[in-house]
């Protein structure tokens, strides 16, 4: 049978197969989850092997499992590696999903629960696309490598040992990655850039213990002012990072890469209300797409110390405490710029407090040319799969994986990405666009396809 055809008329069985994957609560950030993750594994390697992947095995390492399958049976073909991740964001606050976060349920055309669109949904997509081929060819076009590892969310350590490892097992032609964004419903789009990341987490700490504010107040400082104080001063009025050097190895956008960005079909009012805040703040003197994909920022992700409970407790607390991170463009470097966050928090801070301060993850930024001959094809195959041709988009979230793959062997890397911004990643009622799902499926299997005409 013909793939279109064949891809078309699987569309319940796709449904049926993706919400086992989703019924598996493979949370990698809380250890309760541990066997979930092991299961998850599992699955998707059970799936590799069902797609026509003949050697799959699922890596232990020292947090989750990495599954690793491949099938090279094209000789003079491409050989390509496909990254994904099976491990999920926690679910809470749980009480705010409509419907529960494990259990698969269509509305309006979406389909809920985590991991729907980041990644286990995006990941399946290739799964049935493999499958699609094999059923329809006898055997896949191209030669095929698959890289599905359970610690992306939690900052890929694993990941980094086993890549060091295995260089020679991992080399391909080509990257290629389905875990980002369409710049909106019915725009299929290719993301050639992503934003780094580093992530800090600090302990301030005041008095050696708690203490009555009656009693001490007025003469002891207190670490939650300090720490208050510090954030209000990381940010000018123009919205830039105050702290120095910040900015000094961000890469200026060519006058032609910023208009081609400026021209993409976004619409800063969809946007608007996506975020539903009463207005939109940034740094000042660029464009909203400018300010999510091409400019470096800094944000607090959590702030918590003192009394937090019921009614009133007056109290110094000893420790106040925060989660902050700085998303970084090219060619910010994540070392360096870990060292001017300290350096700057540290002369920020009073002489009345003491800090730990601790980089818990960090992530290089990237970007890339997508003049290599596979973007035509992937351009080819999305047009089949949606029906109109894609654009070319830089993204402002993260996948530390891209930058290392793109140093370590100089390959294109084709990010063809199916979730949508406003599909509630990391936060309840996540979901995906059946019609990008299953769009996606056709894309994907005659993306493969096409790589074997090259
Ligand atoms: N799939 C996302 C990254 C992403 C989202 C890229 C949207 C482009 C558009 C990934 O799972 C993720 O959440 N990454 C983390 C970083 C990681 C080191 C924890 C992120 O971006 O915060
Ligand atoms: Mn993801
Ligand atoms: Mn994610």
């Amino acid at each position: 049978m013909n793939l279109n055809n064949y891809i078309d008329e699987k569309h319940d069985e796709d449904l049926k197969d993706l919400y086992e994957l989703l019924r598996i609560p493979s949370v990698s950030a809380q250890t309760e989850h541990k066997s979930d993750i092991e299961r998850a594994a599992q699955w998707v390697a059970e799936r590799l092997r069902r797609a026509g992947l003949d050697t799959v095995e699922i890596v232990p390492t020292k947090m989750h499992p990495i599954v690793y399958g491949e099938s090279l049976h094209a000789p003079g073909k491409p050989t390509v590696l496909f990254y994904g991740h099976y491990d999920v964001q926690p679910v809470e606050p749980l009480e705010l999903w409509t419907s529960p976060p494990f259990e698969p349920a269509i509305r309006g055309g979406n389909l809920f629960g985590r991991g729907t669109a980041d990644d286990k949904g995006q990941v399946h997509i290739h799964i049935r696309a493999l499958d699609a081929l094999r059923q329809t060819g006898g055997a896949l076009p191209i030669n095929i490598k698959v890289l599905i590892e359970g610690e992306e969310e939690v900052g890929s350590e694993s990941l980094w040992d086993y890549v060091n490892a295995n260089k020679a097992k991992l080399k391909a032609d080509a990257l290629i990655v389905s875990d980002t964004s369409m710049l909106a419903r019915g725009v299929p789009s290719i993301t050639y850039g992503l934003r780094g990341l580093s992530y800090y987490e600090i302990e301030i700490t005041g008095p050696a213990q708690d203490l009555h504010s009656g009693i001490f107040g007025g003469a002891v400082p207190n670490p939650l002012t300090a720490l208050a104080e510090l954030f209000a001063k990381l940010h000018d009025k123009n919205f830039r990072v105050t702290v120095p050097g910040f900015y000094d190895g961000v890469a200026a956008l060519s006058r032609t890469e910023r208009k081609a960005l400026n021209s993409l079909p976004f619409k800063p009012k969809a946007f608007a209300k996506t975020v539903g805040a009463p207005a939109l703040c940034g740094e000042k003197g660029y464009s909203i797409v400018e300010q999510l994909w091409c400019r470096p920022t800094l944000e607090i992700n959590g702030i918590w110390g003192g009394y937090i409970g019921e009614g009133a407790k007056t109290v110094i607390p000893s420790k106040a405490h925060a989660k902050f991170s700085t998303r970084l463009v090219p060619d910010q470097d994540p070392a360096k710029i870990s060292r001017l966050v300290e350096r700057h928090i540290r002369k920020l801070l009073p002489k009345t407090v003491t800090c730990e301060f601790k980089v818990l993850s960090s992530g290089k930024p990237w970007v890339a040319p997508y003049t290599h001959p596979f973007f035509e094809v992937a351009h080819a195959a999305l047009e089949t799969g949606f029906g109109r041709r894609a654009v070319f988009i830089r993204e402002g979230g993260s996948i530390p994986f891209v930058t290392q793959m793109h140093d370590t062997f100089k390959v294109p890397c084709v990010l063809l990405g199916f979730g949508l911004p406003d599909e509630n990643a990391h936060a309840p009622d996540e979901h995906i666009a059946l019609e990008n799902y299953f769009g996606g499926i056709k894309a994907v299997a005659n993306f493969y396809q096409g790589l074997a005409a090259l």
